[in-house]
């Protein structure tokens, strides 16, 4: 990449791409921000894949996922190569990842906010699930945050990364395979440590899901959005650590009682200890417990119905 990094700009086809703006960095590639040379001047984002295994499989399922169009997912438009690279171009999402969002949007986000993010997160999993495509890799750095088209008050959050993402029909066992620790189910520990390789379909990811809700509750400012503070899980046969905050013991199952800081949002009490159950049904042990990602977005939406009535009377009473 040294000859990328040198030039102020490099023009691929009809993009400009400049390599001195870099928008993130993962572990298969580096996105800049890139600008298309037509009379419009749009912004874009361009993923150049530098991990040579993992090119093929990403640029492959970037194709795929270019034909499936939804608001919650990021929209991907076509690939080229630089430098003999692969990049693939999407659009610009100009608040950045979730976690950078959080960390950096000027006002406080409230209860409500949350509870809006997490339901068009799991609006475009559901989607996903529906397409017969598992993410895999669902964690808060691959969650975009764009301005809302058709509001541009509001923020769209948008699912990405496909880099993991299996095409497969519904109700198959799916391979686990890689992703984050700090998001990932106990198949994947019992997977690393031999125990089983597959997982029923679309399980994987609302466990993900569960615990990229928790780290959204849980979040403070100046801290990565995370549900754990580690993940060593050494000892499988006693004990299954998922961070510091559940801990699952052979025989005793997941102890899920500390879930939520108290002192969040005590305002909307009710509201959360619903919420502490949603994640606790996402986040169970057994994949087959969990449940489906629309039956999440549903348990969402009855949520922020009686939150934003609660508002509503915080607003009134002040
Ligand atoms: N379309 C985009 N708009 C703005 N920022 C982006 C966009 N795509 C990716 N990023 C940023 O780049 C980071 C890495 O991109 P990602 O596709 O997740 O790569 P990796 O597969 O290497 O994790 C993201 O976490 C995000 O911060
Ligand atoms: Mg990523």
């Amino acid at each position: 990449m040294g000859n990328i990094l040198s030039s102020p700009v490099v023009v691929v086809g009809l993009y400009s791409v400049y390599p001195g703006e870099i928008l993130g960095q993962g572990a298969f590639g580096t996105v800049y921000r890139a600008v298309k040379n037509d009379w419009a001047r749009k912004q874009f984002a361009v993923k150049v894949i530098t991990n040579p295994v993992a090119a093929a499989q990403e640029v492959e399922n970037a194709r795929k996922l270019s034909l499936v169009k939804h608001k919650n997912i990021v929209n991907i438009l076509e690939n080229h190569q630089i430098y003999g690279y692969p990049f693939i171009v999407m659009e610009y999402c100009e608040f950045g990842d979730l976690d950078d969002y959080f960390n950096n949007v000027n006002e406080p986000i409230d209860f409500v906010k949350k509870v809006n993010f997490m339901m068009q997160i799991t609006q475009g999993l559901a989607f996903l699930h529906k397409s017969n495509i598992i993410h895999r890799d669902l964690k808060p750095n691959n969650v975009l945050i764009a301005k809302d088209n058709e509001n541009p008050s509001k923020k769209v959050a948008k699912l990405s990364d496909f880099g993991l993402s299996k095409f497969c029909g519904p109700n198959q066992l799916v391979e686990i395979y890689g992703g984050y620790e700090w998001f990932k189910g106990p198949e994947y520990f019992l997977h690393k440590a031999g125990y089983y390789t597959q997982v029923l379909y679309g399980s994987e990811d609302v466990f993900s899901l569960g615990l990229t809700m928790l780290a959204m509750l849980q979040f403070k400012r100046g801290q990565k959005l995370k549900p754990v503070v580690e993940n060593n899980p050494t000892n499988v046969e006693k004990t299954l650590p998922i961070g510091d905050v559940m801990v699952w013991r052979w025989g005793q199952g997941l102890d899920t009682n500390v879930l939520v800081d108290n002192e969040i949002h005590t305002e909307y009490g009710k509201q959360i200890q619903k919420m502490k159950l949603l994640i606790s049904r996402a986040i169970s042990f057994s994949p087959v417990d969990r449940p489906g990602a629309q039956d999440v977005y549903d348990a969402l939406s009855n949520i922020a119905f009686h939150a934003t009535s609660v508002k509503h009377q915080i607003f009134a009473s002040t």
